[in-house]
């Protein structure tokens, strides 16, 4: 029977003693590079267990030299030899190879070679891109985020919610909805659920109800919005965690946003060094450095209308921006946003207490009757990360605005959540993968999606 391969990953793991106790191991993996002087031959063999390389090396003695001297990069392989301990070499072990089998050729047409190919043409090979070092990285720590936010909640003891991606309800009443259809020549729209039907922009209406029940919850899955905005930053799917927290106010979600935040930023910190290392490196040189201050400074909190101030005052001062018809009550684009906290603040900002005018109808007014309590995260070299508020929890003030939009049916049931047993709460959306994008230094959220949607793009 053939010895099961052990991992990349799991050789790493090993101290110095399991090591050598080892002596003979079977390793499978891609090959990801393969030279040799005549004499010796050296395999960089991949198995994605981790980011790190195995070093195979192949003598001229061995009867498989020359088949081994020809496998190409990309092909499937399994290699058993000697584990070999290389103390003060570039990599702290070999394997010596005693046997050698191709178990995938890679064909002369492989799209992938050697050479440095850019994100666009990599884009156009999703599913072959994870075989790079850049998405390697990008999927693990990916990966890591995902379990990091299940870590930093469960470890608070929120419950975690699976809310619908099919709804009735646009909750965010923005309009960019995917409509669900049928195959029905009757009534393609109506025909399944007897009512319009699409798929989720946001899992926040109906994580309330379970804040209702289970006091702090969340939910963290696939959201789909069918805005055409063709920028590095919008997505037409794309994951969001939304924590809801009932008996919390503004100022405790922009606690939990904060610690959330850092929490995660640490998490990946510890968990993918080797990764981080190769960002700071290659893609967003003093990314780390980044971070780190991001962890060990207070985020500045600051009012919009405060925010307005310091744009006007900017542009009495010779900023130019493409809109530089700074007032107060207009919605701030990216130019803006950026402003704020890469030039002013020069870190992470809480922006809060937007006109209500501008902002979802779900937000608890301020007693100053033209803003609402709603707070977004900016955050240097990419705007918005998170957004929040403090719901609106009183009942006639909610069902007067509701009534206003015409987006009160098939919302009864959030109306009453009102007159049950209600309370203040506060929840926020953190976009999934613009908080890796942040992370990596990564700059189109196309190459932080395994497989991205965005309008005109759905190759895969
Ligand atoms: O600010 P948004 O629209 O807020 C909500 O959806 C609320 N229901 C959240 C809540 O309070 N529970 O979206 C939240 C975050 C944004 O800050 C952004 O990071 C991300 O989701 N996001 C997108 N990410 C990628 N592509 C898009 N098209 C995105 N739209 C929003
Ligand atoms: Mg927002």
């Amino acid at each position: 029977m053939q010895e099961k391969a052990i991992s990349i990953r799991n050789l790493y793991e090993l101290s110095e003693d399991q090591l050598k106790q080892l002596k003979t191991v079977t390793v499978v993996g891609w090959v990801k590079n393969n030279r040799n002087s005549g004499k010796v031959g050296f395999i960089a063999l991949h198995d994605g267990t981790c980011f790190k390389n195995l070093q195979v090396v192949y003598d001229a003695d061995k009867p498989f030299f020359n088949d081994v001297s020809r496998y190409k990069m990309g092909s499937a392989v399994r290699f058993v030899g000697e584990l070999v301990l290389t103390p003060g070499m570039k990599q702290p072990f070999e394997v010596h190879a005693t046997e050698a089998v191709l178990l995938g050729d890679v064909a002369d047409d492989y799209p992938l070679q050697k050479k440095k190919t850019s994100f666009e043409y990599l884009r156009d090979l999703a599913y072959l891109r994870p075989r790079t070092n850049t998405f390697d990285a990008v999927f693990r720590v990916r990966s890591v985020l995902a379990m990091g936010v299940h870590t930093f909640f469960q470890n608070n003891g929120f419950v975690y919610v699976h809310t619908p991606e099919i709804t009735g309800n646009d909750a965010e009443g923005a309009g960019s909805v995917f409509t669900v259809i049928t195959d029905s020549k009757e009534d393609p729209i109506n025909d399944f659920y007897g009512r319009r039907a699409s798929l989720t922009v946001s899992g926040q209406l109906h994580v309330e109800a379970f804040a209702l029940a289970f006091k702090d919850v969340y939910t963290f899955g696939p959201t789909f919005r069918a805005e055409k905005s063709n920028t590095p930053r919008h997505a037409s799917e794309f994951w969001m965690i939304e924590p809801e927290l009932a008996f919390a106010d503004l100022d405790d979600d922009m606690d939990c946003i904060e610690s959330c935040i850092k929490f995660l930023i640490q998490w990946v910190m510890d968990k993918c060094p080797d990764e981080m290392d190769f960002f700071d490196r290659w893609i967003a040189p003093g990314v780390k450095d980044k971070l780190n201050h991001v962890l060990n400074s207070p985020f500045r909190r600051m009012e919009y209308t405060e925010g307005i101030k310091i744009l006007q005052e900017a542009v009495k001062n010779g900023h130019k921006f493409e809109n530089n018809n700074i007032e107060w009550g207009m919605d701030l684009q990216s130019e803006h946003e950026r402003y704020l906290t890469e030039e002013y603040v020069k870190g992470p900002t809480f922006l809060m207490n937007y006109p209500k005018e501008i902002k979802a109808f779900y937000m608890r007014e301020n007693d100053d009757g033209k803003t609402v309590a709603a707070v977004d995260l900016l955050v240097p070299g990419e705007g918005e990360i998170v957004g929040g508020s403090q719901r609106e929890e009183r009942y006639d003030i909610l069902k007067a605005k509701m009534d206003k939009i015409g987006n009160t049916e098939g919302l009864e049931w959030y109306l009453n959540l009102r007159k049950y047993g209600g309370c203040i709460h506060s929840g926020f959306g953190i976009g999934f993968d613009r908080l890796l994008m942040y992370i990596t230094g990564i700059a189109n959220i196309r190459d932080t999606e395994p497989y991205p949607r965005t309008s005109s793009a759905l190759k895969y």
